[in-house]
């Protein structure tokens, strides 16, 4: 992780002057896979592994960024009137100013360096880390006020429309809005969302599978296009549905019929995984740690089996989590097809959870995890001093 003083220094030498800084954390989601852009329930945490950007404006209408990690700097013109991307890390950053203007927001230049702890390709969002950082950088710079459910809203649009990944609403939405020592419970339709404090007996652990397979995008663009698939099969004997939220186990069983075994077993795993978050965050919220690990167990089963977006590795370190002493419960978290997994962990046997796994899981793969336990995060804003 860059410093503060390191994150200075950095800009001082490229820019030569003073920026100001701002973070944006990555997250972890306990349970509700897939449905946020089913209109459904999400419950994620702000992870401590954040993108920092060091920024200050310019008296033109150029957005120069520099890339700590990738050791390049990168400009673009705000006034392009037909921006394109360049399908490489630089969309994350000029989709964000492209989606900013296009809702009317009057942007001015600026030089920004950024510099991320949160680890890539490991489903703990750091392109929403790098979207939302760039979001609040550019907004401040302007001297515009900040909506974090809009700044949430926009930086996902840049995902959607300008990376070409149709992702929900959970990343970038987390990262702006993030709570300290809670994970949240969030409405994706209204948008509404409740604070659950993680109880003191428990932490939430995550461990990387360090394996991402490469099809990983193309196969969430088909697992959203099946949830679409099943709305429009099952809304003319449903009535008004508008997503996989309005349907319920029992409808869905009624009506099967209607649908292909994939199709069925897509709709299945969202309209239960619905249920489990809804329940998930009032065990937490009461305490029953046992209840809420059964239901990340019953969301890891539904994702792998229904969903199809685990892989033999996560499978792998699911399976030893689930077996060890003081875990309540371990799933996969995030988008799917590798990346991390997140256990749910009784405080005093985090360090021999930590090791336990770490060892199983060389031993079955070769592979070596990193492990942590996580305190959950402030979403974006300043980075103090
Ligand atoms: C990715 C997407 C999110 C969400 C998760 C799966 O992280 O960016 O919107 O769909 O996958 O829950």
């Amino acid at each position: 992780m860059f410093s503060v003083d390191e994150l200075k220094a950095g800009f001082r030498d490229i820019y030569g002057r003073e920026p100001f800084l701002i973070r944006a954390p990555g997250r972890v989601n306990l349970i509700g896979e897939h449905t946020d852009y089913n209109d459904g329930f999400i419950m994620p945490a702000a992870l401590e592994y954040e993108t920092r950007a060091a920024v200050a404006p310019r008296a033109d209408r150029i957005l120069r960024v520099h890339s700590a990690k990738i050791g390049e700097t990168r400009e673009f013109d705000l006034d392009n009137p037909a921006p394109q991307p360049k399908h490489d890390w630089t969309d994350y950053v000029f989709g964000v100013a492209v989606a900013l203007a296009g809702a009317g927001k009057a942007l001015k230049g600026a030089d920004i360096l950024v510099a991320s702890s949160v680890p890539v390709g490991s489903g703990l969002s750091s392109s929403a880390a790098l979207e939302v950082s760039i979001g609040y950088s550019l907004l401040t710079v302007a001297g515009l006020p900040i909506d974090k459910v809009e700044l949430a809203k926009l930086c996902q649009k840049a995902e959607n429309e300008f990376v070409g990944m149709r992702c929900g609403i959970m990343d970038q939405f987390i990262s702006c809005n993030g709570q300290h020592d809670h994970a949240l419970m969030i409405d994706c339709r209204s948008l509404e969302k409740r604070p659950v404090p993680i109880d003191p007996r428990a932490r939430i652990v995550v461990a990387n599978s360090m394996v991402h397979h490469e099809l990983a995008s193309g196969e969430y663009n088909k697992r959203r296009a099946s949830c679409e698939e099943a709305v429009r099969r099952l809304a003319p004997v449903l009535g008004s549905i508008k997503a996989l939220r309005d349907v319920t186990p029992a409808g869905l069983e009624a009506n099967k019929a209607l649908l292909s075994d994939v199709t069925y077993r897509r709709a299945r795993h969202i309209v239960t995984e619905n249920e489990r978050v809804v329940e998930a965050a009032d065990a937490l919220a009461a305490g029953d740690l046992a209840r809420c690990g059964a239901l990340m167990n019953q969301s890891h089963a539904s994702m792998r089996d229904d969903y199809e977006i685990s892989c033999e590795e996560v499978d792998v370190l699911v399976d030893i989590a689930q077996k060890l002493p003081g875990v309540f419960g371990s799933r996969m978290t995030g988008g799917g097809f590798g990346g991390c997994t997140v256990s749910l962990v009784e405080a005093g046997a985090v360090d021999a959870f930590m090791t336990n796994v770490r060892t199983a899981y060389e031993t079955a793969t070769g592979l070596k995890s990193t492990i942590f336990a996580c305190s959950p995060q402030q979403g974006v804003g300043p980075l103090a001093d």
